[in-house]
């Protein structure tokens, strides 16, 4: 059975709040995102805080220090819990074998503080906001490693999730690509990932807005490009003997390991839907 969400109040003067999604210890994205939102009174972020990239307590120091409110993905529940592998729900034996080198390094290198604070992540959170409201969670509101693409997601499985929340709105992560998509009854978005590109083959990443504008009944979504220098991270896993096809996909934008799961839709190299307003 999924977790009651927790709830959280957003106050009612505030009109617009950030979400990233998975930040993998890609650390340069992370200070990008932080900087980029730093006048914002709320920001979250839907979990896998780490693999994938170098150093993890840089980014969970990052993330930590600034206030940003963490829900807790797959990658943070196994990290906190000592399980042996990410529980990432690949399936194809080199994404599998790609994903224990991340995972392994990651744990080995997650200091026992922060593995304590991440089990205490809640995997579900729900914001109130004026006479709105929103779930947040990770792969899917049932499912923590839920893969919830675009292409093979029907409008009534929005709307019924929605309607099971009563919420007006769902912000999900866990698969790297973000989308949004507006249903009867509210809309979905995926505020796409911080720790690596989105397979456009273009360096940059992505995060979502929520804007709340006055006479408008709900909040509305946004995905929102985010240039950063991954130099520096790239730099870093190599220091730290991560695999050069990790480095290799910061750079060039596209997805060297873990892409066997895309689906034949999100597969091909393109750019991604990047004004992101529900459009209807
Ligand atoms: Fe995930």
């Amino acid at each position: 059975m999924p977790a009651e969400p927790i709830d959280f109040e957003i106050s009612p003067g505030c009109d617009r709040i950030a979400l990233c999604g998975g930040p993998y210890s890609n650390f340069g994205a992370v200070e990008a995102f932080l900087a980029q939102t730093a006048s914002l009174p709320h920001r979250f972020c839907l979990g896998d805080i780490g693999g994938f990239g170098p150093q993890p307590n840089r980014t969970l120091d990052l993330l930590r220090q600034a206030g940003v409110v963490c829900l807790q993905g797959n990658y943070d529940y196994a990290v906190g819990a000592g399980e042996r592998d990410c529980g990432c729900g690949y399936s194809d034996p080199r994404d599998r074998q790609f994903a224990q080198i991340s995972y392994d390094y990651t744990y080995a290198h997650t200091a026992p503080g922060h593995r304590a604070w991440l089990h205490t992540l809640p995997p579900l959170i729900r914001l109130h906001w004026r006479d709105g409201s929103i779930l947040l969670c990770h792969g899917s509101p049932d499912q923590v490693n839920e893969f919830v693409w675009e292409s093979t997601t029907a409008d009534p499985w929005i709307t019924a999730c929605l309607e099971r929340y009563g919420v007006d709105g769902i912000c999900a992560t866990h698969t790297g690509i973000p989308w949004v998509r507006a249903v009867p009854g509210g809309f979905w978005c995926n505020v796409g990932v911080l720790g690596r590109p989105a397979h456009e083959g273009q360096p940059h990443v992505y995060f979502a807005e929520l804007e709340f504008p006055a006479g408008c009944a709900a909040p509305v979504p946004r995905i929102v490009p985010l240039v950063y220098n991954p130099e520096p991270v790239v730099a870093a896993m190599a220091e730290a003997g991560l695999p050069q096809e990790f480095q290799d996909s910061l750079l060039s934008g596209v997805w060297t390991t873990c892409a066997e799961v895309l689906p034949e839709a999100e597969r091909a190299v393109r750019p991604r839907q990047v004004r992101g307003e529900t459009s209807g």
